[in-house]
């Protein structure tokens, strides 16, 4: 959470800062920030709210070739112009932006900072208060820097300037995402390559407790006790196009269409001509080797781990655990002989799942995580990697990521099963090719699900999901879908769970959203369904070609039994899209959310 640029080189910094933090608003939003040092001095620019705001406030008249910026998700103090960032030592020499949490950020201020005024709430100010502290003993800007970063616990990506020296840029990392990208007579700070993607292709990985020295033609990377890192670049493999919205009004409704070209990525890029399967062959080995799998995410991952477990189940014959990250460290299960780890999260930085990763590393055990962003910790960190080809996803309700996780894990789940020399009667990629048909006509129906909205979705506070089987983990992903952008409270529910409790929530126009694509259980959902309705729910039921029923809702083409999730869930991410937008709420950025949940 929070997003941080910084630039040092030639031209004006202003407009790259400002494009740069409007690139990373999807990490945080609530309120942004810019320094710029020039011979005036440090010119310090800070807003409650968006990026546009900020670039409101900026004076047109300032110019200067070294900043930093920051858009913030708040952790410690409220969102106002007092506590975003960047912040200021007292003297005004130093001058800071932060991401992540200062864990020991009260102990600090009691042991080394008593004597300072504090101006905001934050754990930020106590660092750049610390440096400053640090350098009245020492004089020296990088031993400070380096001593400060020695007693910081906790999560942390940190752009410092020192208004003195208007030739470096001094930079860290522990555990939150910063990167070092290259340029002719420039060089860039960023917290994802999208940000300074227009600048350069060229970066550098910082590992967790490196400082790095970034002047306008060098930059030095170093260890805590000061030795020298050397280390080759890599070109971020992001398409600028992807990046943009074009012609849609919203990321999500632009992602939401993008499935079907996922999908057929994905087939592409996991088999060779020949139609086999394209797996690592290590990934193979793991998979073979564990005789339990623990899938481990959070929210739309963890919705998409609960669709893997079924079919790693069923197709390879291995027993899955699937756990909420942020709880498996307190409620760690009794762990198998032989277990695998599988990390699902779109951006790969999710605090809570990286904390598990870490934990388990310790233990010994091996991990694949499964991501969006090949370069990001949770794929750095894992053993192994597999790759959504989902292409960059800037909403922050998660869609197309959702769709390319389940067709990841049918894959894994399929290739285990043919080194395991089970036997399958279908042919995966065929059946994958069918989804993305059947999604593509699916986007082609938006009106109706959007008139489906109005009739169901309108005035109402609250809505239920329903589903049996494999629709009831599509209804927990419905009902996320809708609550985090329409802020409609909504609940999903197993359909046989309705009569333990939830029923007595259901009175006159209650919505209900049911699904209805499980042959075996589409008898016992369509009685759940009539329960509701004798009860005055405004109920509809959306079901599959093949198991449809006259009065239904709205009915998808028909796809492979293990794989209707990645039909079922696309009215779903559709409709909540037409409810958040009649509701007038801001979709791709809903409040008091952020794209990468980098602190735990
Ligand atoms: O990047 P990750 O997949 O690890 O993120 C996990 C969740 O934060 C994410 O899926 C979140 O629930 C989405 N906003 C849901 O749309």
């Amino acid at each position: 959470m929070c997003g941080i640029v910084g630039y040092i080189g030639q031209q004006d910094s202003k407009e790259v800062l400002l494009n740069g933090l409007a690139k990373l608003e999807y990490r945080g939003y609530d309120s942004a920030g810019i320094a710029l040092l020039n011979e005036d001095g440090i010119n310090l620019f800070k807003v409650k709210g968006r990026i546009a705001t900020l670039r409101e406030s900026v004076d047109a008249g300032v110019h200067a070739t070294m900043g930093i910026g920051h858009t913030r998700w708040a952790t410690h103090g409220e969102p106002s112009e007092e506590n975003a960032h960047p912040h200021q030592s007292t003297s005004g020499r130093f001058t800071l932006v932060h991401n992540g949490v200062i864990e020991n950020y009260q102990d600090i201020k009691k042991e080394y900072l008593q004597d300072v005024v504090f101006r905001s709430e934050t754990d930020t100010e106590v660092v750049v208060q610390l440096i400053e502290k640090l350098f009245e003993k020492n004089q020296d800007t990088l031993v400070s820097f380096r001593q400060a970063m020695e007693m910081l616990e906790g999560s942390y990506a940190i752009a410092l300037i020192d208004n003195e020296d208007s030739d470096t840029l001094y930079v860290s990392k522990n555990k939150s995402p910063l990167l070092v990208g290259l340029g002719e007579g420039f060089n860039v700070v960023a917290s994802d390559a999208m940000a300074t993607l227009k600048e350069t292709d060229q970066y550098l990985e910082i590992h967790d407790k490196e400082i790095v020295i970034v002047k306008r033609d060098a930059v030095t990377i170093q260890k805590l006790d000061g030795s020298v890192v050397e280390r080759n670049p890599y070109t971020a493999q992001i398409d600028a196009s992807d990046i943009e919205k074009g012609t849609y009004e919203h990321f999500m409704l632009k992602e939401i269409d993008e499935q079907p070209i996922v999908m057929r990525k994905i087939i592409k890029e996991y088999q060779d001509e020949a139609g086999e399967l394209t797996l690592d062959e290590d990934i193979r080995a793991a998979m073979k080797a564990a005789d339990r799998i623990y899938i481990i995410a959070a929210g739309t991952s963890y919705h998409a781990g609960l669709v893997g477990k079924n079919l790693i189940e069923k197709v390879a014959g291995i027993p899955v655990e699937v756990h909420v990250s942020s709880e498996f460290s307190y409620n760690m299960p009794l762990l198998s002989e032989k277990p695998l780890f599988i990390f699902i999260s779109q951006s790969g930085e999710t605090a809570d799942s990286r904390a598990v990763l870490v934990k388990i590393k310790e233990m010994g055990h091996p991990a694949l995580t499964v991501t969006n962003v090949p370069g990001s910790t949770l794929s750095r960190e894992a053993d192994y990697t597999l790759h959504l080809h989902a292409g960059p996803e800037i909403a922050v309700a998660s869609t197309k990521a959702y769709t390319a996780q389940i067709a990841v894990l049918a894959i894994l789940a399929v290739d285990t099963a043919k080194v395991k020399g089970i036997e399958l009667d279908f042919d995966l990629m065929q059946e994958l090719a069918i989804v993305a048909n059947g999604i593509d006509a699916l986007t082609g129906q938006k009106e109706e699900l959007e008139s489906l909205t109005r009739d169901y979705l309108e005035t109402t506070r609250n809505a239920f999901f329903l589903g049996r089987s494999l629709d009831y983990y599509v209804s927990l992903e419905g009902a996320l879908k809708l609550k985090e952008i329409s802020y409609i409270q909504a609940e999903g529910f197993a359909g046989g769970e309705l009569k333990h409790g939830t029923i007595a929530l259901i009175e006159k126009g209650t919505p209900v959203i049911a699904l209805a694509t499980q042959a075996n259980v589409n008898y016992s959902i369509r009685g759940n369904v009539q329960e509701v309705v004798a009860r005055g729910a405004n109920a509809m039921i959306i079901s599959m070609k093949g198991l449809e029923q006259d009065d239904d809702a709205f009915v998808l083409p028909a796809v492979h039994e293990l794989l209707t999730p990645l039909m079922s869930v696309v009215p779903l991410q559709i409709i909540a899209y037409y409810a958040a937008l009649h509701r007038g709420a801001d979709v791709d950025k809903p409040r008091n959310l952020a794209k990468s949940v980098t602190v735990e």
